[in-house]
């Protein structure tokens, strides 16, 4: 695999002023959740898709290995594949084997981390008829690059899955589909994975599974800040929390406070005293209503041309047509 890196590697110090600025935010701290994903956090998310109580994973790779011909036929020719966040790549191989049954395919996976486009490469190189070439990008980035160096006349299909657009506000996801729209041409496609709206308790439980591996997610972030950053968080004295927020209707990860503590986070140049009780915000996971992603969809400049709805968990794989 080619791959294309105009990036400078993320900077230690990129880490301490986010952490900084989320720690000390008033109101409510926070740790923006990209900084789950290490290489420990990664690993971790992987196994928490194989928890029975996470069907999240699992319904998004059904759908897209049960309809790949169906949705691959509303598609227009030629057409290449860029993904937002290559992830491990597993899901993509039904797309990319139905796509390359009727062209030569170009599949761009633009992901910051190495190790994820390593790791796409070895599960998706060697698919007959498609070339892989990686993007080590944002994804704005990496999408403008693959979208200024198509060919006339060529579609881009873009692939943002997993529900990965629920750690953004409603409002931040919206935003982030026009700027996606805004790169794109009449005619290209969006295939966007959303987690649906189920009952809270099955909610809940899936971010919160009795043998703790999310909670192990939750809290390696501190351990990353204890890494990278040389901080003494003292991760027994925090516990995981998954909420449910009613208004915003999406499951929230907190990191509890048990005592009354001092942290200090030299690289950040930070000390900080947490109170008993009070908590860290880690990630959201917004979730949506069928009829809600139709609209953001035409409220962004697209067109949704087929929703698949998975049986055995709600979630949905929507096609949007750029217009
Ligand atoms: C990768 C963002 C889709 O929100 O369900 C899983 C991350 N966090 N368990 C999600 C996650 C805790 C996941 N996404």
């Amino acid at each position: 695999m080619l791959t294309y890196q105009t990036l400078p590697a993320r900077h230690v110090s990129e880490f301490a002023a986010a952490v900084r600025e989320g720690l000390l935010k008033p109101g409510q701290r926070e740790l923006p959740s990209k900084y789950l994903y290490d290489e420990v956090g990664s690993a971790l998310f992987e196994t928490i898709c194989l928890l029975p109580e996470y069907g999240l994973t699992r319904a998004d790779a059904r759908l897209l290995q049960t309809h790949a011909q169906e949705i691959v036929d509303r598609l227009p020719s030629p057409i290449h594949v860029a993904e937002l966040g290559s992830g491990s790549g597993k899901k993509t191989r039904w797309i990319l084997e139905a796509l390359s049954r009727r062209q030569r395919t170009y599949y761009f996976p633009i992901e910051i981390s190495p190790a994820a486009l390593a790791a796409c490469e070895k599960e998706l190189g060697q698919i007959d008829m498609v070339s892989m070439v990686g993007y080590e990008q944002p994804y704005l980035e990496g999408l403008r690059a693959v979208a200024q160096g198509r060919d006339e006349g060529d579609h881009l299909l873009v692939l943002f899955l997993g529900s990965t657009i629920g750690n953004f506000d409603r409002a931040a996801g919206e935003d982030f589909l026009h700027e996606v729209r805004e790169i794109l041409q009449p005619g290209d496609a969006l295939l966007l994975g959303t987690d649906l709206e189920k009952d809270t308790a099955t909610q809940l439980l899936a971010y919160n599974d009795p043998a703790g591996v999310t909670a192990a997610f939750n809290l390696n972030v501190l351990a990353r800040i204890n890494r990278e950053l040389g901080a003494d968080f003292d991760l027994s004295f925090f516990r995981h929390e998954a909420r449910w927020n009613y208004e915003e209707r999406r499951i929230e990860m907190h990191l509890r406070s048990m005592r009354r503590q001092s942290v200090r986070i030299p690289l950040a140049n930070l000390r900080l005293m947490l109170n008993e009780g009070e908590t860290i915000w880690t990630e959201s996971s917004h979730k949506y209503q069928p009829e809600e992603v139709v609209r953001m969809a035409e409220r962004t400049g697209f067109q949704c041309k087929g929703q698949w709805i998975d049986e055995e968990w709600p979630f949905a794989q929507n096609l949007l047509i750029v217009v």
